[in-house]
């Protein structure tokens, strides 16, 4: 177990969860080891330790309980630890419309992930007019996915940032296609969740035809669902190129045409979502799903209860 505690020497917590039939109330030092400090037991078998030496096997705990002074002895032999959660890995999918860059909002503000969106990246490329930004036009325009030549190393790229290493990302239709899923996996970057955006396609292009984008501030707006909030932001609004009904209609039919082949990747970590609430009900039931993949990320990577107690 000691060697096990140095391995952990860089863990942020250390938890010792001894037996429960310690009294409630401390008043007293811990002895041998000084440098293991005792701080304000919760409950009667949860103590927080910090700075627990790590030549640490035993130590006394010294307490007065309704006047009774009471003292006993742990071996150190369980150990709880925690661990700093690593950064969240998400990825979100669903057909054109179906509110991804919507939740991607949502999320970024309360998670502060990296939002990394495939469409965005290329957007950017054709507004700088690049050789890949022209290429990739001619295939957006029809509603075909860009070829892998020019997504695969842009979103790769993109992944591997610093930023998006240290704080977490969340991939915004990407991978789309077999090919893109198989990319990844053969660099080891897995999701730690696939949100799977679910919205009939009778509502999506009521949904393409009145979004709005804000090209000072990036939010998506809708003419009827999500309206702007004032005159002066909806009289500098743009519509996307390629929010036609005739283009969401195509955009649509890549997407049935690809989308099983990604789920089937990552079908271990998939979680489908009902899309056609609104955005906050929406955005409720992918809160929730975060915040156990979080809460399991800090799981404790050794768990055990102390052992010896002597009263
Ligand atoms: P991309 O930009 O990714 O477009 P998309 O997948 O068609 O998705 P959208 O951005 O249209 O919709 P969204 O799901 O983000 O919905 P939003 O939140 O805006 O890709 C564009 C093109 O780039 C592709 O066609 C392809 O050519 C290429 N491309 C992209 N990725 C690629 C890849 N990996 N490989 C190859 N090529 C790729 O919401 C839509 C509207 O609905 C908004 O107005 C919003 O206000 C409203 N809304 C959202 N949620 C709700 C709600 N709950 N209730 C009511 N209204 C809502």
């Amino acid at each position: 177990m000691l060697s096990e505690l140095g391995a952990m020497a860089s863990l942020s917590n250390v938890y010792l969860s001894p037996k429960s039939q310690y009294p409630s109330s401390f008043s007293s030092a811990i002895s041998p080891c000084k440098s293991v400090c005792l701080v304000s037991p919760k409950t009667a078998s949860d103590f927080q330790l910090k700075g627990v030496s790590m030549n640490l096997d035993l130590f006394v705990i010294r307490g007065n309980h309704h006047g009774r002074a009471w003292k006993c002895g742990v071996q150190l032999v369980p150990i709880m630890a925690v661990q700093k959660s690593e950064p969240l890995k998400i990825m979100i999918a669903g057909a054109p419309a179906s509110g991804k860059g919507t939740q991607c909002e949502l999320i970024t503000k309360k998670y502060g992930l990296v939002h990394i969106a495939a469409g965005d990246l290329l957007r950017a490329e054709v507004a700088q007019g690049t050789a890949n930004g022209k290429k990739a036009k001619e295939y957006m325009e029809k509603g075909m996915l860009v070829p892998d030549e020019i997504v695969v190393t842009m979103v790769k790229e993109r992944l591997l940032q610093q930023d998006a290493q240290e704080k977490g990302w969340l991939l915004d239709g990407y991978p789309r296609s077999l090919s893109q899923a198989t990319a990844l996996e053969n660099l080891q970057i897995r999701p730690d969740l696939f949100i799977l955006l679910d919205v009939p396609d009778e509502i999506l292009v009521e949904r393409v035809i009145g979004r709005r984008l804000d090209p000072v501030t990036g939010k998506i707006y809708h003419l009827k669902y999500s309206p702007p909030e004032t005159q002066e932001i909806a009289n500098r609004l743009t519509q996307r190129f390629d929010d036609t009904e005739e283009k969401v209609k195509l955009r649509l039919k890549t997407h049935h045409q690809n989308v099983e082949a990604v789920l089937s990747i990552y079908e271990e970590v998939i979680i489908k979502v009902k899309g056609d609430l609104p955005k906050e009900t929406v955005f409720a039931d992918i809160d929730a799903a975060l915040s156990v993949v979080l809460e399991s990320k800090a799981k404790p990577i050794s768990a055990a209860m102390a052992t010896s107690v002597t009263q």
